[in-house]
């Protein structure tokens, strides 16, 4: 169909007054695009539409008409994202149009963290020795071979330290060298404390150790203990024996036995392994206690009397029981937990249970 480019610039021309006269009335995003698919949407916009009659003009003036269409498109394309951006802002810094907040919905729950299994039987086993009158004392995961082994009557080439499957790390303290590691045992606080206090010493040390070990379901290369220590004048087994049946009592329930074998540490003398009845089949025999009615708790011991000399102190006044227990160990036992690499696993699974 012919029309004239003067028709067709007076519909540009209204067009261009409509849709600026609208434009300017939008106060929202979402009136503000429907206006552009109004006015510029490619398949049936007011725009569009009237670009497609210019087939329409004459050949002559088709290079003109063409050039005010553009015109008024590039104009509204224009007013469109000024206005785009001016909403946007607006909306930007007005907190009732930023996010749909609708503050009478009940809040979300926090979820709560717990504590790892390690740390509540930590706990625990604290809560048992403290009102019994020891101190809690820490010490440092890297150590000399003097508090790890030698001031614990294990000196080098000893074949105690077999027990002992060690990371060595290079060190050097004064003058001479001594060996530095990550310590296998909580023990050497022993040493550290004896040198660092006078008796009467009432300490628990809990720490983190570390063997060089290869992982299994009841090994790990790093694993938390708790080391005892009592010194004072006129300690005896007897001491250690009430000391650890009340431990047992308060940790594993008021009917607990206790048992008490020889054992050989270093730095005790006599030692011993102390073990309960098991608490699951009262001495019948089952899984847990290995048919046996006994579970290994910890291993303990006096004092031995080279090692209060080491300290120097007399070992003549003074004496003193020592013990310690792995702690994963005790919580597997207190939780029926079958293989300690869960405890560093870190799985939710299994943290969520504590
Ligand atoms: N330190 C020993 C270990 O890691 C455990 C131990 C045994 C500590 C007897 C003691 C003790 O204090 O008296 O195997």
């Amino acid at each position: 169909m012919l029309i004239s480019s003067e028709n067709f610039e007076k519909d540009l021309q209204r067009l261009r007054a409509t849709a600026l006269e609208a434009l300017a009335k939008i106060a929202d995003l979402r009136i503000l695009e429907q206006w552009r698919a109004d006015y510029l949407g490619r398949g049936d916009g007011q725009l569009t539409q009237i670009l497609r009659s210019i087939s329409g003009i004459p050949n002559s003036e088709r290079p003109r008409a063409g050039g005010l269409a553009n015109e008024l498109k590039l104009l509204l394309e224009k007013s469109y994202s000024d206005q785009h951006e001016f909403l946007k802002r607006q909306e930007a810094n007005n907190p009732t149009k930023r996010v749909e907040l609708d503050v009478t919905l009940p809040g979300r729950p926090l979820v709560l963290g717990g504590f790892h299994p390690t740390t509540k039987v930590l706990r625990e086993i604290c809560d048992a020795f403290t009102p019994m009158g020891f101190q809690i004392a820490e010490g440092p995961e890297v150590e000399w071979d003097t508090f790890n082994f030698e001031l614990l009557n294990i000196p080098t080439d000893h074949p105690a330290r077999d027990m002992f499957n060690t990371f060595w790390v290079d060190g050097k303290q004064g003058d001479g060298w001594d060996g530095m590691l990550l310590r296998t045992h909580t023990s050497p606080m022993q040493a550290r404390v004896m040198r660092d206090t006078s008796p009467p010493i009432r300490v628990l040390v809990p720490g983190r150790c570390f063997r060089y070990e290869s992982t299994d379901a009841t090994h790990e290369w790093h694993f938390f203990q708790v080391e005892g220590l009592a010194v004072d004048e006129g300690i005896t087994f007897a001491n250690l024996k009430g000391t650890l049946y009340e431990f047992a009592r308060r940790m594993f329930g008021a009917e607990r036995k206790i048992r008490f074998r020889c054992d050989y540490f270093p730095f005790v003398e006599p030692g011993v392994d102390v073990s309960i009845d098991c608490f699951n089949c009262s001495g019948g025999g089952c899984r847990i206690c290995k048919d046996t009615g006994w579970i290994e708790i910890m291993g303990a011991g006096m004092v031995h009397p080279k090692v209060l000399e080491m300290a120097n102190y007399d070992p003549v006044r003074y004496t003193g029981f020592a013990f310690g227990m792995g702690i994963e160990r005790i919580a597997m036992l207190k939780y029926g937990i079958e293989d300690v690499r869960l405890f560093y696993g870190n799985d939710f699974r299994f943290l969520r249970q504590f």
